[in-house]
């Protein structure tokens, strides 16, 4: 009985690295073995792996997703699994993983587990399906969200979210700055008539209520919704702000959102520009050429790969 290793490349000479002694190793696993021994243990093809004789196998290959596939189709139990790269797997599967803590001891088990861990989701939503698809869509959006949230330290003010739609973004910074205040911005009746949205976008967007919003929220007692259209539903609101996902797709309302926002927000706060690189959305990235030429300054931003092409302004 003992420890199998999936991968023999870097992740694998890591992990020796990082504290398991080589002896407790049984053998190492490759799909694309480059040789009959790593390290002077044999390697075996996934389908050579002895599930009998296999008490944890751990993966340590960024492919963590086709790895948790293959080994259902050859029967691993899931609690013999530990993903040591699952950030490109968009949940955290470790916690199914029962027998690394008795096989590896808490101290080691620490040492390896993956730092850059995806946003769970929370055990108590309430359409699952929904939000782990939006999860699934757009792993750089979150996990940029999530780096951001933890340089926040020390940078005062509330986080808000102009343009909520069902909640699934804004569910993430709830979870990821609980003790934050959180505002969320929408008319829940779609985009204002000016923004010239097809009937089909305004139907979809219109498909939501702030009770099925507030719903999904880990953390609602500190959630503050401003229903209705912005700028009318700020209401004189006066805040800082620590963070601000600004996504409501058209000009009109992101210029009034940038507004807003850019002055309100503390050094060292960040505001996510969604859709600034999306081709379908053109007025996302005037409204932001627009404010800047209004402000007679250009805001240092970063361009991320996410779906939506995101901009990050930084403070
Ligand atoms: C793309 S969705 C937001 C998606 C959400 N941020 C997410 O990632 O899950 C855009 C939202 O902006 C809202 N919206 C657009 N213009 C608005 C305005 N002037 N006032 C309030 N909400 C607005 C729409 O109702 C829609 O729900």
């Amino acid at each position: 009985m003992g420890i199998y290793v999936w991968g023999t490349g870097c992740g694998a000479s890591e992990l020796i690295g990082q504290g398991l002694e080589l002896e407790r190793i049984a053998a190492f696993v490759d799909s694309f073995p480059g040789g009959e021994a790593f390290l002077s243990k044999p390697v075996l093809l996934p389908e050579q792996l002895d599930l009998g004789d296999c008490e944890l196998l751990i993966v340590t290959t960024r492919h963590a997703d086709a790895v948790a596939a293959r080994c259902a189709q050859l029967g691993v139990p899931e609690e013999k699994l530990l993903f040591l790269k699952n950030n490109y797997a968009l949940a955290d599967r470790n916690g199914r993983c029962t027998a690394a803590q008795a096989l590896l001891g808490e101290e080691l088990l620490q040492r390896l587990l993956p730092q850059q861990r995806i946003v769970p989701t929370p055990a108590s939503l309430a359409e699952p399906m929904l939000p782990e698809r939006e999860l699934r869509n757009d792993y750089v959006r979150l996990a940029t969200l999530e780096l951001l949230c933890r340089r926040l330290e020390g940078v005062p003010g509330a986080a808000a979210e102009l343009g909520v739609y069902r909640g699934f973004f804004a569910r993430c910074i709830n979870e990821l700055l609980p003790e934050r205040k959180l505002y969320l911005f929408d008319s829940f009746a779609g985009f204002a008539e000016d923004a010239n949205a097809s009937a089909a976008f305004q139907a979809a967007h219109a498909n939501t209520t702030a009770q099925k919003v507030l719903a999904i929220m880990p953390h609602p007692e500190n959630v503050v919704v401003k229903p209705g259209f912005f700028p009318d539903s700020l209401r004189g609101l006066e805040e800082r702000f620590c963070l601000v996902s600004l996504d409501v797709d058209f000009a009109r309302t992101t210029l009034e959102g940038l507004r807003y926002f850019w002055p309100r927000l503390e050094k060292g706060g960040y505001l996510l520009l969604h859709d600034w690189g999306s081709p379908g959305l053109p007025g996302v990235a005037e409204a932001l050429r627009r404010y800047e030429e209004e402000i007679g300054e250009t805001i240092p931003g970063v361009p991320l790969c996410d779906v939506g092409g995101t901009l990050v302004l930084c403070r």
